[in-house]
C-alpha cells in the first residue's frame, strides 16, 4: 500500500480542482505537543512544547469575497467580512481575516483550500496549525510581512476573541516560532522564549477519548485558577499570577484555600518548578531525569488538577512498567494523547506493552504515532 499524498499536495490539488487555477501562496503550519507545563499558559507560567512533523497546509489566491474549502467538508463556504461566528470550522479563518484587518494586513478577498495531517480533536492543536497557516497566507496575499510574534498574536486573538475558545497563548506561539530539533521554552507571563535542543522521537499513544469533558472542564479550571488568584491577592496584593507564587510560600497559600482551589494552586506551583527542571535536564541531555519529571507532572495533572481520565492513567502506568523514561497526558486533558519518552531501542516494545495493557481493559488497540520536533510556520509564493 502506498502512503496517501501529504497535506501539501492535497491542498494544492483541492485548490486546483475547485477553482481551476493555481494558488498564489501556500503556507504550512505544524501541530504541537507540549512536553511539560500544562495549564500554565493562562496562569502566567512557563511551558515547553515542540512543533511536530505533521502539518496543516493552506493554499490561497486573491478573489472577490472570502471563500473557504476544506478537504474534510464537501462544500465551499463563503463568509461575509462582518459576519458573526456561527459554530463552523470557517469561523477560525474569518477570525484570522478580521484580526489581520485590524493590523491593516488583510486582503480584500481570498479563496483558501485547507488540507491537514494533524488529527483534529487529539490534543495536537489542529486549530492553531490552521489559524497560524491562514495568518501567514492571508497577510502575504495582502502584501504584508508579519513577524512570527504578530502571526501568533493574530492566530491567538482569532481563536480566543473571535471564535470564543478560552485558550492560552502556548499553541499559537510554538506553531509560529518553533525550529526543528528544539523545544520552545516559553514564558507566558513575560512573552520571552528560548529554544532548547531536543531531537528525540516522541511517541504519542491515543486514548481515543475526544473532548468528552474538555471544553467544560477547561473553562471550569480557568475559573478556579482566577478565583484562587483573587483569594491569594488578599494576602499578597502584588502577586501577578499563580505561577509567580514562590514555592516557599506554597504551604501558607494552601492554608488560605479550601479544596479544590488548594490542589489547583499546588499543581500550578509544582508544575512551574518542574518546567524549570525539565529545561535544565534537556540542556544536560539527561533523559532519565526528564522522564521522571513527566511522570510527576502526570500525577499532578491527575490528582491535583483532576484533568486526566482513566484511559490516560492506565497508559501512563503501563509505560512506567514497560521501562519508559517518562509519560504523561499532554494537552488540555480529559482525553487526547499520552506522550512517551523512551530510549529508541526500547520504544517499540514500550508501545506494544502499552497497547496490550490498554486492549486488555478497553477491548481496542490504541493508535501509536511517532513524531519529531519540527519547524514552525513556513510559506511559499507560487508566482
Ligand atoms: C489547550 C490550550 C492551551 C493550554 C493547554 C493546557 O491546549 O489551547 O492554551 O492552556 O490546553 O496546557
Amino acid at each position: 500500500m502506498t502512503d496517501p499524498p501529504r497535506a501539501a499536495s492535497r491542498a494544492g490539488a483541492l485548490f486546483r480542482s475547485a477553482w481551476r487555477a493555481e494558488p498564489a501562496v501556500t503556507a504550512s503550519a505544524p501541530g504541537r505537543v507540549n512536553l511539560i507545563g500544562e495549564h500554565l499558559d493562562y496562569n502566567g507560567g512557563p511551558v515547553l512544547p515542540i512543533a511536530i512533523d505533521r502539518r496543516t497546509v493552506v493554499a490561497a489566491a486573491p478573489a472577490r469575497g472570502f471563500t473557504f474549502l476544506s478537504e474534510l467538508d464537501a462544500e465551499c463556504v463563503t463568509r461575509a467580512f462582518d459576519e458573526d461566528p456561527r459554530g463552523h470550522w470557517s469561523d477560525y479563518l474569518l477570525g484570522v481575516v478580521r484580526e489581520l484587518h485590524r493590523l491593516g494586513a488583510a486582503p480584500r478577498g481570498a479563496r483558501l483550500a485547507v488540507a491537514s495531517d494533524v488529527p483534529a480533536g487529539g490534543g495536537l492543536s489542529s486549530s492553531a496549525a490552521l489559524t497560524v497557516a491562514a495568518s501567514h497566507v492571508l497577510s502575504r496575499l495582502a502584501g504584508a510581512r508579519l513577524t512570527p510574534g504578530q502571526v501568533a498574536g493574530v492566530a491567538y486573538r482569532a481563536e480566543h476573541d473571535f471564535v470564543g475558545v478560552r485558550c492560552g497563548t502556548m499553541d499559537q506561539t510554538v506553531v509560529a516560532r518553533a525550529r526543528a530539533g528544539s523545544a520552545l521554552s516559553y514564558d507566558s507571563g513575560t512573552g520571552l522564549f528560548e529554544r532548547v535542543p531536543f531531537d528525540a522521537t516522541v511517541r504519542l499513544v491515543d486514548t481515543g477519548v475526544r473532548h468528552r469533558l474538555m471544553a467544560a472542564g477547561y473553562n471550569r479550571r480557568r475559573a478556579e485558577c482566577e478565583t484562587a488568584l483573587r483569594r491569594l491577592r488578599e494576602r499578597w496584593p502584588a502577586l501577578p499570577s499563580l505561577a509567580a507564587l514562590a514555592p516557599s510560600r506554597l504551604d501558607d497559600a494552601l492554608r488560605l484555600l479550601e479544596a479544590p482551589l488548594a490542589q489547583r494552586v499546588r499543581h500550578v506551583v509544582t508544575e512551574t518548578a518542574r518546567v524549570g527542571a525539565a529545561v535544565r535536564a534537556l540542556r544536560r541531555r539527561r533523559m532519565g531525569e526528564m522522564g521522571r519529571l513527566l511522570f510527576d507532572a502526570h500525577r499532578s495533572m491527575a490528582s491535583d488538577f483532576e484533568a486526566s481520565c482513566e484511559e490516560a492513567d492506565l497508559l501512563v502506568t503501563a509505560a512506567a512498567e514497560a521501562g519508559a523514561w517518562g509519560a504523561r497526558l499532554t494537552g488540555a486533558g480529559w482525553g487526547g494523547m499520552v506522550l512517551v519518552l523512551a530510549p529508541d531501542r526500547h520504544a517499540a516494545r514500550v508501545g506494544v506493552s502499552m497497547q496490550r495493557a490498554f486492549a486488555a481493559v478497553h477491548g481496542r488497540t490504541p493508535r501509536v504515532w511517532s513524531v519529531r520536533p519540527a519547524a514552525g510556520v513556513r510559506g511559499t509564493m507560487t508566482d
